[in-house]
């Protein structure tokens, strides 16, 4: 059973405390009281197996099925987000994609997979699946998830899994690409140095690198829609705007390690934050 850890609790103001030592040279913090009110808005984690688990109900509803449960985990450890939100076109708008029980029957979307050779099918038949994706009772998922993740390294937020240390360490080997064999292009050297990002923001220490981020995502996951191609170029670019879902918090708020885990992007900070 995977629980929070103690020593992640921190509390506000131990945290405030660490952002207020101001280092010679840099701007001042912004103002606590400010600061607070904005990692106030930060939403409880929730149980690590439902972060990322969408519930999908745009056609159902209407249809007066069962709404399908979408597990983000098991399937981001089979595959790149580069397989599911560039080459079979899902958005990264929950709903956003409207999939319909006719797309997926033809081999859409997750008929694509989902179709008795690479995964089990979603087609009518002598053997029906459709409640493992319409599935009202989640306990057998949950126990999934417990069995799935008891190998895997910790983190302390999101799936309580470090998926990047994961990939690392070799324990989950996701596929780039449904035609195995194609290579993705190899990232442009300019891009294999991390940046700092520099907004005018005070404590922002925050370095990007895209080459963590090559390995799961093309350009177009980021270019134009969420970050201007120029560097410094994106506008409100703070840390109020992430935990609302934008910039970085597109995916860190949703599927990737939550904003909780201050440390993962502010290096020169202590902890985290649990509200
Ligand atoms: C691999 C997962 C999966 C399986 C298996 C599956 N479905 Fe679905 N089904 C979906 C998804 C995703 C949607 C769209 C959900 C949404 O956004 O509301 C959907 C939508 C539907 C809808 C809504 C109406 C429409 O036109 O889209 C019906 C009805 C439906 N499925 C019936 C079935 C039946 C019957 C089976 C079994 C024979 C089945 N499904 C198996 C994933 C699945
Ligand atoms: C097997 C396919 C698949 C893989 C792999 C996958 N996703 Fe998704 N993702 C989906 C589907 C399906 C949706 C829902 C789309 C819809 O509702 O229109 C979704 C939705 C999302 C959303 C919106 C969630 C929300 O709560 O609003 C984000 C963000 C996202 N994905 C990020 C990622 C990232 C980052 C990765 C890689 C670590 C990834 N996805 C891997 C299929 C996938
Ligand atoms: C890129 C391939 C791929 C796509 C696209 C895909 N799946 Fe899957 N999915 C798999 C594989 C592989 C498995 C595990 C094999 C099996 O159980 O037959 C799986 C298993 C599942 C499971 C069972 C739990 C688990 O992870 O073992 C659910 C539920 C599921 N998928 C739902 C969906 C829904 C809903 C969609 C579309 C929104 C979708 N999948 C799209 C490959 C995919
Ligand atoms: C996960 C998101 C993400 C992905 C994927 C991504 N980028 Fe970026 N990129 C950024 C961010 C964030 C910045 C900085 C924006 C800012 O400072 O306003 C940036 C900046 C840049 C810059 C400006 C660099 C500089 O030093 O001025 C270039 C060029 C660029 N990206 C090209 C690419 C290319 C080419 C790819 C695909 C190989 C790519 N990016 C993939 C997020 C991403
Ligand atoms: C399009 C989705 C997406 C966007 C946007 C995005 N990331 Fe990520 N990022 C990921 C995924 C996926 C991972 C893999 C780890 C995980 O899922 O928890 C990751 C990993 C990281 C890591 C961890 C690397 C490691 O090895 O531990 C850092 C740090 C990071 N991102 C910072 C950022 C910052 C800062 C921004 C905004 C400038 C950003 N990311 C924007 C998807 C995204
Ligand atoms: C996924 C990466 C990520 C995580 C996790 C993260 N931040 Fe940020 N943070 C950013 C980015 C990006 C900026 C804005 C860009 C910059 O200032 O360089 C920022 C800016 C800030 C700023 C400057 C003021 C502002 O509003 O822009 C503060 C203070 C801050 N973050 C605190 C925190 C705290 C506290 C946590 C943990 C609760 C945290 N951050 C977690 C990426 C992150």
């Amino acid at each position: 059973m995977r629980l929070f850890s103690g020593t992640t609790y921190l509390v506000t103001a131990l945290l405030l405390a660490v952002l207020a030592v101001s280092p010679a040279g840099k701007s001042e913090a912004i103002d606590r009281a400010e600061l607070a009110n904005v990692m106030q808005t930060i939403p409880p984690n929730g149980a690590f197996w439902k972060y990322g688990t969408l519930e999908m109900r745009r056609k159902t509803k209407k249809a007066g099925v069962t709404s399908v449960i979408f597990p983000h985990w098991s399937h981001r450890a089979r595959y790149t987000c580069r397989v599911c939100h560039q080459d079979l076109g899902f958005s990264m708008r929950s709903g956003d994609t409207g999939i319909t029980r006719s797309q997926n029957v033809s081999g859409k979307y997750c008929g694509v997979c989902h179709n008795g050779v690479t995964a089990f099918s979603v087609k009518d038949g002598r053997v029906r699946h459709c409640d493992k994706c319409h599935t009202k009772d989640t306990k057998a998922l949950e126990q999934l998830f417990e069995s799935f993740s008891s190998d895997l390294p910790f983190a302390s937020f999101g799936n309580g899994i470090d998926w990047s240390a994961a990939i690392k360490a070799g324990k989950i080997a996701p596929l780039n690409s449904l035609n195995t064999g194609l290579p993705i292009l190899p990232l442009p050297d300019k891009l294999k140095v991390p940046m700092k990002l520099g907004t005018s923001a005070a404590r922002s220490d925050v370095i990007f690198s895209h080459e963590d981020h090559y390995f799961e995502l093309d350009c177009s996951a980021c270019h134009p829609d969420i970050f201007n191609i120029k560097k410094k170029g994106t506008k409100a670019f703070n840390m109020e705007n992430n935990i609302y879902g934008n910039y970085c918090g597109a995916c860190h708020m949703r599927v990737a390690f939550p904003m909780n885990d201050c440390k993962r992007c502010h290096p020169q900070m202590g902890g985290s934050y649990t509200p």
